[in-house]
This record gives structure tokens, sequence and C-alpha cells, in this order.
């Protein structure tokens, strides 16, 4: 047996997510508050049978190890590792495949950077400009420069190449870690940050990805950021996301320009705060952060530049069905760093009184144009259209149609049937951009989809159950073509096993049915399940519905042939198909 196999079999999956939700018995699964999204009834559901977990609400799902690497933002070896350390298994280290031991080369080198940058900071003399700028004019603390280990790169050619040549380091991976660059000139290398305050990145599990730094001396660029590595992917890094994480987990996420917001934030007691470092917020960024919250405030700066350099963050949090809100730097601040010095009650005030991200929008929209005036209206209507409409929730997004439609004294119906159109519009757009994704692995299922709820229970029941309807229903009955396949191999399954056992049985399925069935395995049918009295009671009643589904479609068909053959006038067909119409009829009584 492999390790992985070995850790898997001596691991719980109830056990671990037990430490992180508070799990109860449902039936032959558990169930819980989802950790990955906020919810108020649980649709997190486990399975020891399975070893799996599945969120209905939300859509995440996985194993053992995906539930510790997005929980706690370990990488696959990591969560090894610490199951492995858990179960008491010595992992065997096999020699680690090329790529690996290049990342983990380039962890080595940027920690030894940070160190060192670290060091010039707050040892040295050629340091004390940097620190006395940190101290003195950005107001940190010596203790905030060390949480947060801050650096100087000295403004020399190459200090650090220098240093890490000398620890053996070779210039190529040097490169790959980003911290020198090729001469301009032509050939050789020198420090990549030069005469700059050091911000090293961390992600969230405390390694350093990558830098920033900052001139002192008003060069441009102000900031300069460590380039794309085999470790550093801008577009799915937040700036102080491994200080803030707990607190985030409790109060959800602020959103601020730069790491010095950041910074100013944490030595002011708001630790809820993290950046994306100068590039408009992303998916990845949004999915990192949802496994903490799916609460975000944006903190706008008082040179906020509008709507559409927002409109493209919004939609994308929509998607991931968070609850978004806006903090507004006040005017006299320029920056939350600003305001953080200056007021620490206010700047902790403004994220308690952070409003919903369409009231900001709507406040804004009535202050530029003249509400009472014709054109006014349209404008006010033109330029919130397209940010209402990337609401999801059909509750909020009412909500608003409500309040705009006051506010302008226009008709509610007129600001709906524009807002649909226009979500049209955007739907489609969307359509023809986005790849074509399965959506089976979001799966979220419903009583009113019978026919899943059916298997559901048929397969969460015992062997004797299974049995019994199995037979009752042809394959055509199920309009879902997964539950029909799915009770097709079942009914091989059970022909050459002896006793039922689910994970056996999924086995034997083709791959592309394997998560439905897992999905469906996992969807909590409730205390059912724990009395076969009751399940026989419920699925009785479905399979009469199923039944019934199924003949009213082949009547629907019949009546569709019916109409064709009175139009020829074809006594004989018309005489079958009236026939069959009646036979089936008789069945929906
Ligand atoms: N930024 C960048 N490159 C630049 C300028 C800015 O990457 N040339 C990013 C930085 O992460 C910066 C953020 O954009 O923190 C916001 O820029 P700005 O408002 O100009 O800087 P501040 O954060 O206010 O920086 P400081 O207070 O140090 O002047
Ligand atoms: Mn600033």
């Amino acid at each position: 047996m492999d390790q992985i196999a070995e850790v898997k079999q001596k691991t719980d999956i109830v056990d671990i997510i037990s430490g992180y939700v508070d799990l109860k018995k449902s039936g032959r699964n558990y169930k819980g508050l989802c950790p990955f999204h906020s919810e108020k009834t649980p649709s997190f559901m486990v399975s020891q049978e399975l070893q799996l977990y599945k969120c209905f609400g939300c859509g995440e799902g996985g194993d053992v190890f995906t539930f510790l690497e997005k929980i706690e933002g370990y990488d696959f070896s990591h969560a090894l590792e610490v199951l492995a350390d858990r179960a008491g298994i010595k992992l065997v280290k096999s020699a680690p495949a090329k790529d690996t031991s290049k990342e983990k080369l380039i962890y080595e080198i940027n920690e030894l950077t940070a160190l060192f940058y670290h060091k010039v900071l707050t040892a040295t003399k050629a340091g004390k400009p940097a620190l006395a700028y940190l101290r003195d004019k950005r107001k940190l603390t010596l203790d905030t420069i060390k949480v947060f280990q801050l650096g100087y790169s000295p403004d020399t050619w190459d200090t650090l190449l220098k240093f890490l040549t000398k620890k053996g380091y070779k210039a190529t991976d040097l490169e790959a870690a980003g911290v020198i660059v090729t001469k301009s000139s032509g050939t050789g290398y020198i420090d990549k940050f030069r005469g700059r305050v050091m911000f090293p990145f961390s992600d969230v599990s405390g390694r350093i990805v990558g830098f920033s730094g900052r001139t002192i001396s008003d060069r441009k660029p102000k900031y300069l950021n460590s380039p794309e590595t085999l470790v550093f992917h801008k577009s799915n890094f937040l700036y102080g996301l491994d200080k803030g994480k707990i607190a985030i987990k409790q109060e959800g996420a602020v959103f601020v320009e730069g790491p010095m917001d950041v910074i100013s934030a944490y030595q002011a007691g708001i630790k809820n705060v993290v950046a994306s470092s100068g590039t408009s917020l992303t998916e990845d960024q949004l999915r990192l952060i949802s496994r903490y919250t799916k609460n975000i405030t944006f903190c706008f700066d008082s040179d906020f530049a509008g709507i559409s350099a927002i409109k493209r963050a919004i939609s994308l949090a929509e998607k991931q069905h968070f609850d978004i809100k806006v903090a507004m730097v006040p005017e006299k601040y320029k920056d939350l760093d600003e305001l953080v010095h200056e007021d620490t009650e206010l700047a902790k005030q403004l994220f308690a009184n952070a409003v919903v991200i369409y009231d900001f929008f709507l406040v804004a929209a009535l202050k530029r144009h003249q509400k009472t005036d014709p054109l006014g209206k349209k404008n006010i209507v033109e330029e919130l259209l397209p940010v209402f409409s990337q609401i999801t929730s059909p509750i909020v997004r009412d909500h608003y149609v409500e309040k705009l439609s006051q506010e302008l004294n226009v008709k509610a119906d007129i600001i709906r049937s524009l807002l649909t159109n226009r979500a049209q519009v955007a739907d489609y757009e969307e359509f023809k951009e986005a790849p074509h994704t399965s959506t089976s692995d979001k799966a979220v299922f419903s009583k009113s989809s019978y026919e899943e709820y059916f298997l559901a229970l048929l397969l969460q029941s015992n062997v004797d159950i299974i049995r019994s309807f199995l037979y009752k229903h042809h394959q055509e009955d199920f309009a879902n073509v997964a539950v029909r396949e799915t009770l097709a191999a079942l009914k091989t399954y059970l022909h050459n096993a002896e006793t039922y056992n689910v994970e056996a049985f999924i086995d034997t399925m083709n791959v592309d049915f394997k998560n439905f069935v897992r999905d469906v395995y996992l969807w909590d049918v409730g205390s059912i399940s724990e009395n076969s009295q009751n399940i026989v009671k419920e699925l009785t009643l479905l399979s009469s519905r199923i039944e019934k589904k199924a003949a009213r479609d082949k009547i629907t068909a019949l009546a569709k042939k019916l109409k064709l053959a009175e139009a020829e006038n074809n006594v004989e067909a018309i005489k079958k198909l009236s026939e069959g119409i009646k036979e089936l009829s008789e069945k929906l009584l």
C-alpha cells in the first residue's frame, strides 16, 4: 500500500472535521454548518463510509486531504505530513519530483532574503535611514516591523547577490526566485530591489513567496513587486492573510489598497485586513478568502475612481455569493493608513458602519445626478443598472428595485424589466466568453428533483429495500440520465455481489457518474434513513410519482402523434394512439 493510502486508511474524516465543525449524526451521514460559507441551517455533509464531505449549499467537497487544504491553506504534501503525524505513520521521503525541489529552493532563497533585508534594516548602519522612515514617517513600532518582517534592500548593485552566492546559491536559482535580475547592459546580474523598504509576501501557511519594495527616495516605480515565479502568482496572493485569517473568520475581511494600509491597521488592532497589492481583485483571491469568510468590505480611498474599477470585482464576488459592503475613507484623509494614524477610533467605526455596496452606489448616483429631472432619472438608472444586474439574490435585487423606484418616483416594474433585459444581455455575453464547465461537480439537490431524491433514499437504505424497488421501474421512467445509469449499474452490481457496500458499488460505476453517486449518497435525507419502515413509505410515494410523471410524458408524446394522425385522417393510427392514451391515463388515477 502506498503511504497516501495508508494515511487515509488510518484517518477518520469525521474525526478530523469534528475539530472544525460541530457534526451531528443524520441517517448514515453526519451533518453540520459549512465552514466554507456562512449559513444558518446545516447543509454540510460528511460520510464516514465514503470518507468524503460535501456542502450542498456552496458545492465545496472532497476527501480529508482536500478538507485540510481548503480550511488550513495547506498544500497536499503538508496535509499529508500533518495526517501522517497524527496517525503515527513515518513518511518515507521519496526523492522529491524535480519541480517541487525547485519550489523548495525558491522558498529557501526567499526566506534567507527576507532575513537578510530584515537584518540590514534593524541592525546595520545602511538600514538607518529606512528605519527612521518607517518609525518616524510611517509611525511603525519596532514590534510591528518584526511581526511583518519588514526589511531594507541596500542601495547598492549586488549586496544580496554576493551574500547568497557566498552561501552557495546559483545565480540562475536566485533569478528564478525573482530576487536578482540580469543587467540591462548585457551579461551578469544585479539585485532586483535596491534602496527600498521591503515587504515580504507571506502565504497563508507562513512561507515567503515574494516581495514588494517601496522606494525611500522617491524613485520610480514607488512600489516594485516580485515577478511571477514558481511560487508567486499575484492573482492568488493576498497580503496580510496569514496574520489576519483568524480575525477574518470572525469579523469578515476588509480589502484595502496596499501593504502599508494593512500594516497600520494591524498595528492599531484592526486585524481583519488584506490587500491585493495594486491589482484588482481576482476570482482566485476571492476563493482564497472564502475559506475564511463570505463577508467582505471594500475600503475605498477618498480618491476612489468609481464604478468601472470595482464592477468586475462585484460581479466575481456575487458569483461566489459574498455579502459585499463598502467603507469609504473620509475625504480629509488620503487612505486608511493616514486615517488610522490620525484617528484610530474613526477607522474602527468606519468598518462597523460599512454599508451594503448597492446602497453605496445608489447614494453616489443620486448625488451625481438630479433625481427630479427626467434626464437625471435616466442617468441614474443607466448608471445603476450594470451594478444592480450583478446581484444574484432575487430578494436583494428586488429590494433595490423598490428602493430606486421610490427614490425616482418611477414605476418599479419599469426598472425591473430594464434590469431583466440587462441581466440577460450580461448572461449571454458571459456565456459566450466562459469555458464550458460541467455542472455536476457543483450539484445541489432539492426534494423537488424527486428522481434524485428517490435514488438518494434508495442508496442510503439496505439491500432488501433496494432489491424491492429496483425492479419496479423501467429505465425510461427516469428522465435524469445519471439516475438511469446509476440504477442500471446497481442492478448489475447486486446481481454479482452478496452484500451491498456503497464504496464497492461506486467502484463499479463509469467514471462520469462516480461523483454524481457520491453526492447523492451524501445528500441529507434526514432521520428518514434511520427507520426502514419510513424509507419504504417514502420510496413508495416517490415511486408512484415517478410512474405518473413517466405516464404523463408518454401521453404528451402520444397526443402529439395523435394530432398528426388526425390531420392525415389515418383511422388505424388514431385508434391505436387513443387506446394507448387511455391505458396510460388509467395509471394516473
Ligand atoms: N502600487 C504598485 N506599484 C506602484 C504604485 C502602487 O504596485 N507603482 C500598489 C502598491 O501595492 C500600493 C498600492 O498599489 O500599496 C496603492 O498605491 P498608492 O495609493 O499609490 O500607495 P500607498 O499604498 O498609499 O503607498 P504609500 O502610503 O507608501 O505612499
Ligand atoms: Mn498611503
